[in-house]
């Protein structure tokens, strides 16, 4: 048996559902009332910014009702306590894996809780309404501030980042994601090539489920902390 030592750990909408944060693929398809493209697109943000900002506004105000669930807590646990490599990457733009305490961190899909200047470029740390009128804090500019999410048709953060950690892994678990979003749909490809062990959590088998060498299916909220606990134990 290869020594367990350095862990990757892909989340998704699922491990917030608990929380009370809508996943992207219920059962109508739709996405809090919107279909995904028609908010989560370059293409939608330039055809209809109020829309977007109005959608995105929402949901970042939405994160101060919402807390973070047992997942959550078990995961910065287990980046607290683990002594070998370890790296959360999320697809969420929430702030729930923060809030509980996670470090070893990366959101490869955006944050809501940040802005994105156009004009300068810069990234800026975002709380309450941005809509169309917003100022950049660091140029000054007006009307060129966009959330910080990674759209369909955009580049996910930190692929290089996410890469390295990849190839070093002896395991990679998917925890809520229904595997239906390239790159990260792949990562499992990319786990197995280089040997690591792969384990998926989700309430039902997601789209790559063959691929992974477990698949245990149910909450979250209830697997997470007792694979966690399996892991320290
Ligand atoms: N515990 C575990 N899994 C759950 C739970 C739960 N309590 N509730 C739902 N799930 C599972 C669903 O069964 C589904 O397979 O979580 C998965 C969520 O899948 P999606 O809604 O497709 O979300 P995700 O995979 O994160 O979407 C990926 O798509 O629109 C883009 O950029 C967006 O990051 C997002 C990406």
């Amino acid at each position: 048996m290869r020594e367990l030592r350095n862990i990757v750990i892909l989340t998704g909408a699922g491990i917030s559902a608990e929380s009370g944060l809508a996943t992207f693929r219920g059962p109508e398809g739709l996405w809090e009332g919107h279909r995904v493209e028609d908010v989560a697109t370059p293409e939608a943000f330039a055809r209809d910014p109020v829309l977007v900002h109005r959608f995105y506004d929402a949901r970042r105000e939405n994160l101060s009702q919402v807390a973070p669930n047992a997942a959550h807590a078990a995961l910065a646990r287990l980046d607290a306590e683990w002594p070998g490599g370890l790296l959360i990457v999320t697809q969420n733009v929430d702030d729930l894996h923060e809030r509980a305490g996670a470090k070893r961190l990366l959101h490869m899909h955006g944050e809501l809780r940040s802005g994105w200047c156009r004009a300068c470029d810069a990234r800026v740390a975002w709380e309450g309404a941005m809509g169309g009128h917003a100022m950049c804090p660091e140029c000054g500019v007006s009307g060129a501030v966009r959330p910080d999410i990674v759209w369909f048709g955009e580049m996910p953060y930190e692929m290089e980042r996410i890469d390295r950690a990849l190839m070093e892994a002896d395991l990679f678990v998917s925890i809520g994601t229904s595997g239906n979003v390239y790159p990260a749909a792949g990562f499992v490809q990319t786990a197995k090539y280089v040997g690591a062990r792969t384990l998926e959590m989700n309430l039902e088998p997601s789209l790559g489920s063959y691929l992974f060498d477990e698949s245990r299916i149910g909450k979250a909220g209830e697997l997470v902390p007792a694979w966690v606990e399996e892991m320290l134990g």
